[in-house]
């Protein structure tokens, strides 16, 4: 994606990928491990799904799929959904999302702006939460228009492969496999795109993922989450558990905190997803032996989250236990 000869990109989305990684000293002072960041938030749309959104849709147009004029259908809680608003405005693409409550106000705000039309799903539906709910508007919408491709972020096995990049710069940069890897989920495209490059190349990389506590990706039942990003109603179609050293759950507050930590100790102001990976890395760090290299992907910035985890009276309000977390 970066062009090598030239000090500057032919286009905007050149830019997207080759994110920075970033030492972590301070997150746990006292730790005997080396710490590093994947900072997804450099993406030019904000987030690590600015990756998934430009491989699906240019991997779509190269193969006769999807041209000029036609609309594209995504059911997204909003990262997804800016990564592709920002890639079809650049093609000359249409785009309809479907979002749910959870969304914040400054997602739409983004979509809109460029250009991409919300429709919103206000119920979850029986069996399979929101997700279901919007994945049954997204058919909706696609049944009523001819020209209409749904990227499906869910099913696309362009969307794990898209990270086989991601995990490829993080042992680039880091100049070796890292012992660990912390990966955030809710498609499982990341996680599982990660963990095929791992594979793929023999790495001794052990990977960790971060679910959300309400969230049935690992088989648990299905609970109330106020964090939008991270976590799923329904089972991914991508995880392959062969692939996974262990899981983490991460319930809000603990999210929450895991925010504030990164805040307070780094001066990195993160999304909800990296706030979990950080707790969860706090909460095995004891038992990763001394001197493991950690590596965590942090996915996304923390200014859409300003009116929520960021929001002292929110926090009060939405998370009923957390009193302690905005000191
Ligand atoms: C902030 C954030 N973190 C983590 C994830 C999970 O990524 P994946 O869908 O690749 O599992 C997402 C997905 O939308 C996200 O927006």
């Amino acid at each position: 994606m970066t062009n090598t000869h030239q000090p500057w990109y032919s286009r905007i989305l050149d830019t997207v990928g080759h994110t920075p990684l970033v030492r972590l000293n301070r997150l746990f002072s006292e730790s005997h491990q080396r710490i590093f960041a994947k900072m997804e938030s450099f993406n030019p749309g904000g987030s690590i799904k600015d990756r998934t959104a430009l491989q699906l849709i240019t991997h779509a147009m190269e193969n006769g799929k999807l041209k000029e004029g036609d609309t594209v259908v995504e059911s997204s809680s909003g990262n997804m959904a800016i990564g592709l608003a920002q890639t079809c405005k650049y093609f000359g693409l249409k785009l309809e999302v479907v979002v749910d409550p959870m969304i914040n106000n400054q997602n739409i705000k983004i979509i809109k702006a460029y250009g991409g039309r919300i429709n919103f799903v206000d119920s979850p539906a029986q069996k399979g939460g929101y997700l279901q709910a919007r994945l049954d508007r997204v058919q909706e919408i696609l049944a009523s228009n001819p020209r209409s491709f749904w990227t499906n972020q869910y099913g696309n096995n362009q969307n794990p492969a898209t990270h086989r990049q991601t995990m490829h710069e993080i042992v680039k940069d880091l100049g070796e496999a890292p012992d660990y890897l912390f990966a955030a989920t809710s498609t499982c495209g990341t996680l599982m795109g990660c963990a095929e490059y791992i594979k793929k190349h023999g790495l001794k990389t052990k990977v960790i993922a971060v679910d959300a506590e309400g969230s049935v990706i690992f088989g648990t039942s299905a609970g109330d989450r106020k964090i939008p990003g991270h976590g799923a109603g329904r089972a991914s179609q991508f995880l392959d558990k062969e692939l996974i050293h262990s899981y983490v759950k991460i319930d809000d507050q603990e999210c929450i905190k895991g925010c504030h930590k990164l805040l307070d100790s780094e001066a990195i102001l993160c999304g909800g997803s990296s706030g979990a990976v950080v707790y969860a890395c706090q909460k095995l760090i004891s038992s990763i032996p001394y001197g493991a290299t950690i590596a965590m992907i942090l996915c996304d910035r923390g200014e859409r989250y300003l009116d929520t985890i960021y929001n002292e009276d929110w926090v009060k309000k939405n998370i009923t236990t957390c009193e302690t977390v905005l000191i």
